[in-house]
């Protein structure tokens, strides 16, 4: 559910809620003018000089990331609470510190159980309404779905009024709006992370993909397993048959009418329902948390609903392959070889690196679309939250110019994102004796030779970026606007990827031929490893 957000041009002390933030910049920030309003105009006054004396008891200079908080029992105040944090040098306030900070007001509004938050903006801020509105949806989301009774939360933040110090910009509603869509769109995905596994099953999650699809006004195309067999998908194949619940893979896509096109855009996602390892189980420690292990993909679900919604000029597809991960009889095995929708013979190392599976033939998929520029993202690897630690990301990009793109997206967002080399010394790991190529190096280095192994089924595809996910996509503890467990983590860079593709115009670009949307179509059957090994022995 969406949030009531209104910029007002009034003091805070002047406006009625239930909890009232306001945010300060340090003394001696670069907006600091003598004789200049300030957010907290007039509360000193109204509480009796209750807030000046605790400013200076805690030395409260507006820095960065310093709090204070006075209950008011409504003397002087029309709200119980009042809290103001510190903003730091408004000069150096970076999309993560203002999102931030309008996370911690909602959040600090749902704590307080208040429905109506007031929240106070120095000047300065005022074309900055976007980003505060993206901070308020995104610090506000709860999942609450499955709590009953007691656990069940008694008030929820409904409606918030920004207060400006001077006159509310003109364009005030639609980037508050702007903003709202945005973060709708990564509370999709966190809500689709956070179901559990013995709910969110691959054909549900597909499901969710149609249902978002229809509300956002976008085509999806769902292949299901007896689909993904016929096209080839064998790796997919592979991973999900040991599952009573089978793999399936969706395309969402985004055409701008008229053929105006400037720019096509693809994305892709890793979508385990639950990763147990398969046969090559994980410990029983932690496997819970692999039910977020369809991230990938709901960030791409979260996306596309985004896309829908704003209608971009740019051609916007995004892919999932959707499996769960179980031992079983039927299980793929250690020592199997597959064959791949590439073509190429996989051996199977072990079952727990069933991700690089699944997106290899999601990536092989994707690359039919004649991709400008190609994006997958997935929880690959447990080595990547090794190096970086659960708050980051890592990165890897084809080329140099792909990468300052990215880069410059990262930027723009504030996500915690890494970049990461594809280093070609590890190749040689990823040799087989029995196959084209097994899936899996050493333990050093695991998450470049996953990396390295996707880079072997994007074809022509120029420029490729692969975001491994695997740390954030999960939160081990509330970090930013990101709240614990699943996070939505990337949807804000690949949406920035989008806008900037969009602002950047250029000529339209030419528009997909049928057949190569369909690539099992257009290529040999399946190609399942033994039919190709005896191919091969016949000549
Ligand atoms: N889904 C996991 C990766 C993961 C680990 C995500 C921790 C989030 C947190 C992935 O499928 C996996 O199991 N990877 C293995 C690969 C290994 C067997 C080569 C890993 O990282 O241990
Ligand atoms: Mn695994
Ligand atoms: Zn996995």
């Amino acid at each position: 559910m969406s949030l009531k957000i209104t910029v007002r041009s009034v003091l805070p002390s002047r406006e009625t809620g239930d909890l009232i933030v306001v945010g300060v910049p340090s003394q001696g920030g670069t907006s600091k003018k003598k004789n200049a309003r300030s957010p907290l105009d007039g509360f000193d006054r109204a509480l009796g000089g209750a807030l000046g004396r605790l400013q200076r008891k805690e030395e409260f200079k507006g820095k960065k990331d310093q709090q204070l908080s006075i209950t008011t029992l409504g003397r002087g105040v029309k709200a119980d609470r009042l809290v103001v944090i510190g903003l730091g040098d408004l000069a150096k306030l970076s999309p993560w510190d203002l999102r931030t900070f309008a996370a911690k007001a909602a959040r600090s509004a749902n704590g307080d159980k208040a429905k109506r938050l007031v929240l106070g903006i120095p000047a300065g801020l005022e074309d900055r309404l976007r980003e505060i509105a993206e901070g308020l949806e995104l610090g506000a989301y709860r999942f609450t779905k499955y709590m009953t009774g007691d656990r069940k939360p008694k008030a929820e933040l409904g409606q918030v009024t920004i207060c400006v110090l001077g006159d509310v910009p003109k364009d005030a509603k639609d980037r508050v709006e702007l903003g709202q869509t945005i973060a709708n769109g990564v509370n999709l995905a966190r809500d689709l992370s956070n179901e559990p596994p013995n709910v969110l099953y691959p054909d549900v999650l597909a499901a969710a993909a149609q249902a978002a699809a229809k509300e956002a006004g976008l085509k999806i195309q769902v292949f299901d397993f007896k689909e993904v067999v016929k096209r080839g998908m064998s790796l997919l194949q592979a991973v999900g048959q040991g599952s009573a619940h089978k793999p399936c893979m969706a395309h969402l896509s985004w055409t701008p009418p008229g053929g105006k096109a400037t720019r096509r855009i693809v994305f892709v996602g890793k979508g385990i329902t639950f990763d147990s390892g398969g046969l090559s189980i994980k410990p029983a420690a932690g496997m819970g948390e692999m039910k977020h292990d369809m991230s990938g993909a709901a960030n791409v679900v979260g996306l596309m609903s985004i896309i829908g919604h704003l209608k971009p000029n740019v051609e916007v597809h995004g892919i999932f392959a959707a499996a769960e991960n179980m031992p079983d009889g039927a299980s793929y095995r250690p020592g199997d070889v597959w064959g791949s929708l590439d073509g190429k013979s996989v051996e199977i190392i072990n079952t727990d690196a069933e991700g690089r599976l699944i997106l290899a033939d999601a990536l092989a998929y994707a690359r039919a679309l004649e991709p400008d520029l190609l994006v997958d993202n997935a929880t690959l690897t447990g080595a990547c939250v090794v190096g970086l630690g659960n708050g980051c990301s890592g990165w890897y990009a084809s080329n140099e110019a792909t990468a300052d793109e990215f880069q410059a997206s990262v930027k723009s967002t504030g996500e915690l994102m890494w970049r990461l080399p594809l280093l070609d010394d590890l190749k040689d790991q990823l040799k087989s004796d029995c196959a084209d190529l097994k899936h899996t190096g050493d333990r050093y280095g695991g998450s470049f030779s996953a990396a390295l192994f996707l880079r072997g089924f994007i074809g022509g595809v120029a420029n490729w970026v692969h975001c491994d996910i695997a740390g954030p996509a999960m939160g081990d503890r509330v970090r930013g606007w990101d709240p614990k467990a699943g996070t939505g983590h990337g949807v804000l860079t690949f949406f920035d990827l989008v806008e900037k593709s969009a602002a950047r115009g250029g000529p339209p670009i030419a528009p997909l031929a049928a057949a190569s949307a369909a690539p099992a179509e257009s290529k040999p059957a399946a190609a399942s490893a033994p039919k190709k090994a005896a191919r091969a022995r016949k000549k």
